[in-house]
């Protein structure tokens, strides 16, 4: 194995390049569920535009990390946390008149697909009749471009065009997840969270949906959790490796999958644990 510097622990976080204008700034981000600790003094920035990975052993705190960043982490009522979250400048634990704010501008997929109970359509507008108090007002063409356009831009339009009502969960998981894409996108969101969307899908699917995720860096940015080496070294352009609630290195994804700084990333990567 190469020699890898020694590192002292918790110092590898490192701010890539291009940090003028980061999406996500953590700070000193502490977090417990009742007694236990799930996230010690995590510092992170997430670039705007690039799909950043975020990896790690089962329990290491990907998700909770993640769901601490549109503060739906806060549903639980024994969660504490220390520590601040920016996205976009916007302090994410701020009183709640502003978190519509940042869930505006926040998307969250899941692991499993979770359309909504409607139509194809109406999963797709569903956001934007929640955020927008104008969207009853609008024609019909005005929506329907709007639905067209979103379902193109996840490349499932061509699929669904002639059944726009029927129920989305008549659609493959592949199809499903795709929409689940496609319905974030009407609000506009800047950051797109995404918990192993890959996950529940055959490798086909992965693939195809990879690819989306892919074509959709630069627009958005993507903070993407997986458990799929392959899949980060693949789609994302920056890798945070976490271990027992704390981030162990952040570095361009190519560097951390070739000359890793930390042995603990090493070990990960090389799949001695976890
Ligand atoms: N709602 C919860 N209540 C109590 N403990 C929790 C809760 N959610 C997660 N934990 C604990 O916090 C730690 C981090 O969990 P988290 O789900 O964030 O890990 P993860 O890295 O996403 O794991 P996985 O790869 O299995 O999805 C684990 O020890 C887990 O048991
Ligand atoms: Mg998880």
């Amino acid at each position: 194995m190469s020699a890898r510097p020694s590192i002292s622990e918790g110092t590898l976080a490192e701010p890539s390049k291009d940090r003028a204008n980061p999406a996500v700034v953590v700070k000193a981000l502490n977090l417990w569920y009742g007694s236990f600790q799930a996230l010690h003094d995590v510092n992170l920035q997430v670039p705007q535009g690039k799909i950043t990975s975020l990896i790690g052993p089962s329990g290491c705190g990907k998700s909770t990390l993640l769901r601490a960043c549109n503060r739906i982490i806060q549903r639980l009522d024994y969660v504490r946390i220390q520590g601040s979250i920016e996205v976009f400048g916007t302090d994410v634990f701020a009183p709640a008149n502003e978190v519509v704010q940042v869930r505006k501008q926040v998307g969250m997929v899941f692991q499993r697909p979770n359309p909504l109970p409607l139509s194809i359509r109406d999963n797709i507008l569903f956001g934007l009749r929640l955020h927008d108090p104008n969207v009853r007002k609008a024609a019909r063409a005005e929506l329907d471009q709007v639905v067209q356009s979103s379902l193109q831009k996840v490349l499932l339009w061509d699929e669904v065009k002639d059944r726009l009502d029927a129920p989305a969960r008549v659609l493959s998981l592949e199809a499903q997840q795709k929409l689940c894409i496609a319905r974030l996108l009407p609000v506009k969101p800047r950051l797109l969270l995404m918990d192993e969307p890959c996950s529940a899908l055959d490798p086909k699917a992965t693939a195809a949906v990879e690819e989306l995720i892919w074509e959709l860096r630069g627009e958005y940015t993507i903070l993407i959790v997986t458990h799929n080496m392959a899949q980060a070294r693949r789609a994302s352009e920056e890798c945070v490796f976490m271990l027992l609630g704390k981030v162990i290195e952040h570095s361009a994804t190519d560097e951390m999958f070739v000359t890793p700084r930390s042995q603990k990333t090493a070990d990960y990567i090389e799949g001695r644990y976890g």
